[in-house]
């Protein structure tokens, strides 16, 4: 008989349902609810405060699920703001896109210029406008909060929640976690797949057996643990968290072995030197912890490593259409030798990542031809079953 691993659960197991229906949910109508009754009301991560180290430092995001693009500024007086990236004469998109340092910000199209606090500072021509309220004619903001690095947006008038609210017990369980690491790769792909498979295939374990056998046949599991089933798994109001078991049979290959000796461990993620982790990071504090999955509901994942961490972003354009970006951010090197092992576990990652692509297309095909109606989902699979008792409260309420 082979040892099984009971999974510790947390949290309001209640309400779930082990069958999804997704009829209805692959509809344009469906998507149109998402729209306005989860994603206008959510507080939506969009980029990091430190991708922002001056003041008129900006980058611009796209969110065509809110219909728009943002322009993502530090103010002269050190504060994160996100406008509506559109010049409030006729509209025109202010900056076009990626990142930079500017003094001030004009338009294109008549040379309206705005502070990087947003204010119309200059109209050409001025004395040919009648009536002109320039103090009323600043960019739009969009509600805009900061937690640790990570800026969030909250495309409601007046958001129900704040920021603090919304994240409930994580707020306080991540502390300088992400100031360890720095950008380096992002990853963005378009799939023609709804949102919701995207985001579920980052959110279980217990595809990695099969979808990942080639890749990283024996990262996670082994004889203490042959089915993979995770150590812990924790549901809040709206977002959840699960560890990963790690596999201590594991034998490093040589390649492996080489990069680790001239660097720390990405993938496997365990073996080597554990430091103090935030409480958040490995909660139960789980002896053969790999790393955890975070679902910041709704459309953000994210992998919380020692030494690492990966964030994914599956920004849904249509009910048939996600982009999705993963940005992996690692311990930063202090050598050529880290910036060798760096590029090793990068090609990796994007192997493990470009499998999890693989699947979206055609699982979208099938449920949106209707042969199929409902998933089955396996306990395994809690945080499915999570995910859609979110959006069914968020979507009802
Ligand atoms: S639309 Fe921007 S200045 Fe006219
Ligand atoms: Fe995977």
């Amino acid at each position: 008989m082979s040892a099984k691993l009971e999974t510790t659960f947390r949290g309001d197991t209640g309400q779930l349902e082990r069958r999804i229906s997704m009829r209805e949910k692959l509809t344009a109508a469906y998507f149109e609810r998402e729209r306005e009754r989860i994603f206008r009301r959510a507080w939506l991560p969009i980029g990091h405060a430190s991708h922002l180290p001056e003041p008129g430092s900006y980058f611009v995001r796209e969110l065509p699920v809110l219909k728009t693009s943002l322009l993502v500024v530090r103010g002269q007086d050190g504060k994160v703001r996100a406008f509506h990236n559109a010049c409030t004469h006729r509209g025109n998109k202010l900056v076009r896109s990626g990142a930079g340092c500017r003094k001030s910000f004009s338009c294109g199209f008549h040379g309206w210029t705005f502070s990087s606090e947003g204010e119309l500072k200059l109209v050409t021509d001025e004395h040919q406008f009648r009536d002109l309220d320039k103090g009323a004619l600043g960019l739009r903001p969009i509600h805009t909060q900061v937690w640790e690095d990570l800026v969030f947006v909250n495309g409601a008038d007046a958001p129900g929640e704040s920021l603090r609210e919304w994240l409930g017990e994580m707020f306080d369980e991540y502390g300088g976690y992400f100031e360890q690491h720095e950008r380096v790769a992002s990853l963005r792909i378009n799939v023609n797949s709804n949102w919701n498979l995207a985001v579920n295939s980052f959110t279980e374990g217990y595809h990695t057996l099969y979808l990942h056998r080639n890749s990283v046949p024996d990262y996670q599991g082994g004889k203490i643990n042959p089915d993979r089933h995770r150590p812990f798994m924790q549901l809040f109001k709206r977002h959840h968290r699960y560890s990963a078991p790690a596999n201590p049979d594991h034998r490093l290959t040589p390649a492996e072995a080489l990069v680790i000796k001239y660097g720390k461990r990405i993938i496997p993620a365990f073996g080597g030197e554990m430091p103090a982790l935030p409480p958040g990071v490995n909660p139960s504090r789980y002896e053969h912890w790999a790393f955890d999955v975070v679902q910041l509901y709704p459309n953000a994942v994210f992998l919380f490593g020692n030494n690492w961490h990966i964030e994914l972003f599956f920004g849904p354009i249509d009910v048939d259409h996600t982009e999705v970006v993963q940005d992996l951010y690692y311990y930063r090197p202090k050598n050529a030798g880290e910036r060798l092992s760096h590029q090793f576990f990068l090609s990796r990652g994007r192997q493990v990542f470009l499998e999890d692509m693989n699947t979206l297309e055609a699982q979208h095909a099938v449920l949106s031809s209707g042969i199929l109606s409902h998933l089955q989902l396996s306990q395994q699979e809690m945080s499915l079953m999570h995910h859609y008792k979110v959006s069914r409260e968020m979507l009802d309420e």
